[in-house]
C-alpha cells in the first residue's frame, strides 16, 4: 500500500447531534479517502478495552463510559502521511484550543465530547481499526 491510513470514530455525542452526516463530508472533503465505515455501539467493556493505553488515566473511566453511551461511526480512512495529517484536521484534544475551521472547532462539546477520535500512531492505527473491521470490510 502505498499510501497509509488512520482509523477514527465519530463519537455518541457528536451522532446524537446530528453531526455524523457533516463531519462525513468534512472528512472527503479533507482529501481523506474512506477505505471501511461502520454504524456501530461499543458495549462499555469494549470501550474499556479499546481505551486500555489510557487505563490509568483519571478520566478512563468517564470516556470509556461516554464511548459506550450510544451509537458510533468507525472508520479506516486513507491518505498520505494519514495519521499525522487526520490529527491536524481535527483539531486539538480540547474543542475550545483546535484550531478554526477543524472538526473538533465545529463539532466538539468538550475536551470528553470532542467529536472525533484520531490514532496516534501507523501501529495504532492498524491495531484499531482491526479491532472493529474484518479484512472483508475494507474496500
Ligand atoms: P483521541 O485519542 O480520541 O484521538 O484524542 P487525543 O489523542 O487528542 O487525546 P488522548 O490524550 O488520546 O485522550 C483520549 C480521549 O480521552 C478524552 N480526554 N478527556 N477529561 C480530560 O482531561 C480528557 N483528556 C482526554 C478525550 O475524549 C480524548 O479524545
Ligand atoms: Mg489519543
Amino acid at each position: 500500500m502505498s499510501k497509509n491510513i488512520t482509523f477514527t470514530m465519530i463519537k455518541p455525542k457528536a451522532v446524537e447531534n446530528g453531526d455524523m452526516g457533516n463531519i462525513i463530508t468534512k472528512i472527503i472533503e479533507g482529501g481523506f479517502k474512506i477505505r471501511a465505515m461502520k454504524y456501530t455501539r461499543l458495549s462499555e467493556e469494549e470501550a474499556r478495552q479499546f481505551y486500555a493505553v489510557h487505563k490509568e488515566r483519571p478520566f478512563y473511566d468517564s470516556l470509556t463510559g461516554f464511548m459506550s453511551s450510544g451509537p458510533i461511526v468507525a472508520a479506516v480512512l486513507e491518505k498520505d502521511n494519514a495519521v499525522q495529517a487526520y490529527r491536524d484536521y481535527i483539531g486539538a484534544t480540547n474543542p475550545a484550543d483546535a484550531a478554526e475551521g477543524s472538526i473538533r472547532k465545529l463539532y466538539g462539546s468538550s475536551i470528553e465530547a470532542n467529536a472525533v477520535h484520531g490514532s496516534d500512531s501507523d501501529e495504532n492505527a492498524i491495531i484499531e481499526s482491526k479491532f472493529f473491521f474484518a479484512d472483508r470490510d475494507w474496500v
